[in-house]
């Protein structure tokens, strides 16, 4: 006969906190857990995705204190205090962020396993480099795999999005990069 899981009481768990997207999280975990796990199991926060679990695809990408991290292999009490944005903090009052518009329009979406961490990767770029090239976007995106789109509709779809903060007033990705942390 199986033996029943052992109930941990989270109360046993110090609570860790940080901001996601920027609200107030705390967690009361493991502290070992996988920010993924916590994000997905815990804040019931599923756009970030898991593809290989071990650091090599992307697929897990959050931005953290205005880094790319991978969140499989960031532990959550690496997360202490941290600011945290994940895809779901892209969009602006039901509003797609132009990133996604532009993925949309470019079908840089296929399955959808690499979307949000390319789109993470993505808004990375363009909060540092507002005007970057094929070989800037090209290099941002490298620790991201796709198995679908052949990559040049992604590179497309985050190069009309830079394009488009060459127009005068129609400057709000990168804003909303710059305001993402
Ligand atoms: S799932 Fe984290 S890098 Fe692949
Ligand atoms: S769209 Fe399927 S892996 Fe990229």
């Amino acid at each position: 006969m199986r033996k029943s899981a052992r109930v941990i009481s989270s109360e046993r768990w110090p609570a860790i906190r940080f901001r996601v997207n920027g609200e107030a999280a705390a967690v009361r975990v493991p502290p070992m857990k996988r920010l993924l796990d916590v994000l997905r199991e815990d804040l019931n926060l599923k756009g970030t995705k898991e593809g290989c679990g071990e650091g090599e695809c992307g697929s897990c990408s959050v931005r953290m204190n205005g880094e790319l991290v991978n969140s499989c292999l960031v532990p959550v009490l690496q997360s202490e205090g941290a600011d945290i944005q994940t895809v779901e903090g892209l969009a602006r009052k039901g509003e797609l962020h132009p990133l996604q518009k532009a993925f949309l329009e470019h079908g840089g979406a296929q399955c959808g396993i690499c979307t949000p961490g390319m789109l993470m990767a993505a808004t990375q770029l363009l909060a540092q480099d507002s005007h970057p090239g094929i070989s800037q976007i090209r290099e941002a995106l490298a620790g991201n795999l796709c198995r679908c789109t052949g990559f040049m509709r992604i590179f497309d779809a985050v190069a009309a999005t830079a394009a488009l903060e060459a127009k005068p007033g129609t400057g709000s990705a990168v804003e909303q990069a710059s305001h993402a942390r």
